[in-house]
């Protein structure tokens, strides 16, 4: 069935931008969250990136068009007549739980669910619902309007006609979809957050400077942002959570978190978020 109407919930960065790209390409958005001051700076963040990628001739389509699209709620019973879903809400088994099983009830039961989680396992997710073979994990990529990724997460028991409908539905929202199994941090994770924390060693080891170490990836290996600028971009919070998960997941010390990373999220210093990680974005 073409999807014609989509529910997301989570009006956070990821929300927005899955919302806003949802939106570009004709569907209708209800986009739910519990704070209407976040959906507020939400619909502000989508305004802005669709003016930039209009000055840009990325979009043909007037602005306005697309953004009287999406209806921003914070009521979440406004997703009932849906007819596919997306959670992207704060990444935390509890938090997502809670907001799963509220969906599980509302939704008619042929709507799919997708959860764009970074690196819960997508078959306990699905295990909340009764829909598990309607379920399945659609990760975007941030900064979701400009990242032409969307890995496709298949639970224990997501049926194939689920996969491909969500394959579809995927291009038609313009990105190209990978196929990725459930194992702590899928692909995309798994690589990259290593990657991220042994940057963060070679910073806490003073094996170089912070603008040294993204230099030498940036200039070095052709990497569009070095991996400090990146964890900033991502949230640090994110990042450290997302090794728990793969620490725990695997229970290999090649994962463990490094200190620094840790120390950084105990003091708030989440990255471009709070307005300080590795780098001080308030000058
Ligand atoms: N909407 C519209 N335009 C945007 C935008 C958005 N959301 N974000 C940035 N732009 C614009 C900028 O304003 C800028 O415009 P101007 O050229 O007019 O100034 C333009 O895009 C280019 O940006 P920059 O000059 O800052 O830099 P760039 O050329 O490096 O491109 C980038 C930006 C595409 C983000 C690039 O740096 C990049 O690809 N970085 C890596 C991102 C990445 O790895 N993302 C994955 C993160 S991991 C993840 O998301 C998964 C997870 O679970 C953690």
């Amino acid at each position: 069935m073409a999807v014609k109407k989509i529910g997301i919930v989570g009006a956070g960065t990821m929300g927005t931008g899955i919302a806003q790209v949802a939106a570009a390409s004709g569907l209708n958005v209800v986009l739910s969250d519990v704070a209407e001051e976040l959906l507020q700076r939400s619909l502000q963040t989508m305004d802005k990136s669709l003016t930039k990628l209009s000055e840009k001739g990325k979009i043909e389509e007037d602005k306005d068009k697309i953004l009287s699209r999406i209806k921003a709620t914070p009521n979440l019973s406004e997703l009932k007549d849906v007819d596919f879903a997306v959670e992207a809400v704060f990444e935390d088994f509890d938090v997502k739980k809670k907001v799963l099983v509220e969906l599980d009830q509302l939704l008619s039961p042929s709507v799919i669910m997708t959860t764009n989680t970074s690196s819960i396992s997508v078959t306990r997710l699905a295990a909340l619902t009764h829909r598990a073979d309607k379920f399945m994990g659609m990760h975007f990529m941030n900064p979701v309007p400009l990242m032409a990724l969307v890995e496709l997460i298949k639970g224990m028991a997501t049926s194939k006609e689920t996969f491909n409908e969500v394959k579809s539905l995927t291009e038609t929202m313009g990105k190209v979809p990978v196929e990725a199994n459930d194992f702590p941090g899928f692909i995309s994770n798994r690589i990259l957050l290593p990657m991220i924390n042994e940057a963060v060693y070679a910073l806490m080891e003073g094996v170089g400077t912070a603008e040294a170490i993204d230099t030498v990836m940036k200039l070095g290996m052709n990497h569009p942002m070095g991996p400090l600028t990146l964890a900033d971009l991502i949230g640090l919070d994110v990042c450290l959570n997302i090794m728990e998960v793969l620490h725990e997941g695997f229970k290999d010390p090649k994962y463990r978190p490094c200190p620094l990373l840790r120390k950084m999220v105990d003091a708030g210093y989440l990255g471009r978020k709070t307005g300080k990680g590795f780098y001080d974005y308030n000058k």
